[in-house]
């Protein structure tokens, strides 16, 4: 299966419908306002996944610093209200950073797990998303990692499929060297398990998918939560929806999708975006791209001004080289 072309249930539609308000027939709803008032309007266990990337309290634009106390309570009033919105075989994925304060870090998920509990979901997975662009720190390591908690309502029957976000195996020419398979390939030829350490880059300046926004989900994150958590027609909820990724990956791929948004500026920005993904021309980063290495990229600026090296030739030679060669792996 192609993740990277659009998997539209809708594709006899002439204009996209995106609705104002929640209704079940619709197929992505934008919401100006409050997400507590968008819940308002969503029945009891009519949502299969909520994925969120909510306000980290750290002072960005679109926030108003609280202190902790009322920032958890504020985020519990939501958690409840997702909990309660969520189906039998539903995911919550709440993607979270640090709360900074006086230069002492207060891992978000640690603090919001209770809130989950108290709601009667159980964790699943704490996902890792690792990347590497951020701010340089000078009194403590620079943070290349946000967690995504994933959540659902206690026992097995949750919604998981793995074959759609499989990965390639490290070895796919693998054999069982002894037992009743020995000599046969031991790998699944859909790949393999991706693991719950996932390596995407993030979205800053140089990202195709990048928008004014400070802090948007790259498509892929939320493709794998949405390929892999709910099926086609089912609703995906987002209640701090930014730029609208978890829309437009569930449009992508034939689901419906739902948000709540406050800042003017970015509901139109999503809103674009929902329109693209629904006609197939949203620009992301396709699914399993390996990242940029500039190193074999052969970028002029990995060659340190300060290092011993080459004569000007040879360098000018093996950044070309390097360039070929990454250029005919990565076409
Ligand atoms: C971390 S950003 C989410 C970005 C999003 N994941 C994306 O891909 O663009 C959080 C967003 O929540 C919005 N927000 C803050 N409080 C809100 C509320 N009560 N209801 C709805 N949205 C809210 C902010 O304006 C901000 O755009």
């Amino acid at each position: 299966m192609d993740m990277t072309q659009p998997d539209s249930l809708f594709s006899d539609r002439t204009a996209p419908l995106i609705s104002d308000h929640f209704a079940r027939d619709a197929e992505a709803v934008v919401f100006t306002g409050s997400c507590l008032q968008l819940l308002g309007e969503i029945p009891d266990k009519s949502m299969q996944l909520v994925v969120t990337s909510p306000p980290y309290n750290i002072g960005k634009e679109y926030e108003r610093r609280l202190n902790l106390d009322a920032y958890l309570a504020q985020q519990a009033e939501v958690i409840r209200e997702c909990a309660r919105v969520l189906s039998e075989r539903g995911s919550i994925c709440w993607q979270v950073g640090n709360y900074v304060h006086d230069g002492a870090i207060v891992p978000l998920d640690a603090v919001l797990y209770p809130i989950f509990r108290e709601s009667g979901l159980v964790m699943r997975n704490r996902i890792v998303w690792h990347f590497e662009h951020g701010l340089h720190c000078s009194k403590r390591f620079s943070g290349r990692y946000e967690t995504i908690m994933w959540l659902t309502r206690p026992g097995k029957d949750y919604v998981f499929n793995l074959d759609p976000v499989r990965v390639p195996q490290k070895y796919p020419g693998k054999k069982h060297f002894k037992g009743p398979k020995a000599g046969e390939y031991s790998c699944n030829p859909l790949g393999k398990n991706p693991g719950d350490v996932w390596d995407i880059p993030n979205v800053k300046s140089n990202h195709v998918e990048k928008t004014e926004h400070p802090c948007q989900f790259p498509t892929e994150l939320t493709d794998r939560l949405v390929l892999s958590m709910t099926n086609p027609g089912d609703w995906v909820f987002d209640p701090f929806l930014g730029t609208g990724t978890t829309i437009a990956s569930a449009v992508r791929h034939g689901r419906r999708g739902a948000g709540a948004e406050i800042v003017g500026r970015y509901i139109t920005i999503a809103r674009e975006r929902v329109a693209s993904a629904m006609e197939g021309t949203l620009r992301v980063r396709p699914m399993g791209r390996p990242k940029y290495d500039p190193l074999a990229a052969g970028n002029s600026l990995t060659q340190s001004p300060w290092a011993d090296h080459e004569s000007a030739e040879e360098k000018q030679l093996r950044l070309m080289q390097n360039r070929a060669r990454y250029n005919h792996e990565n076409r």
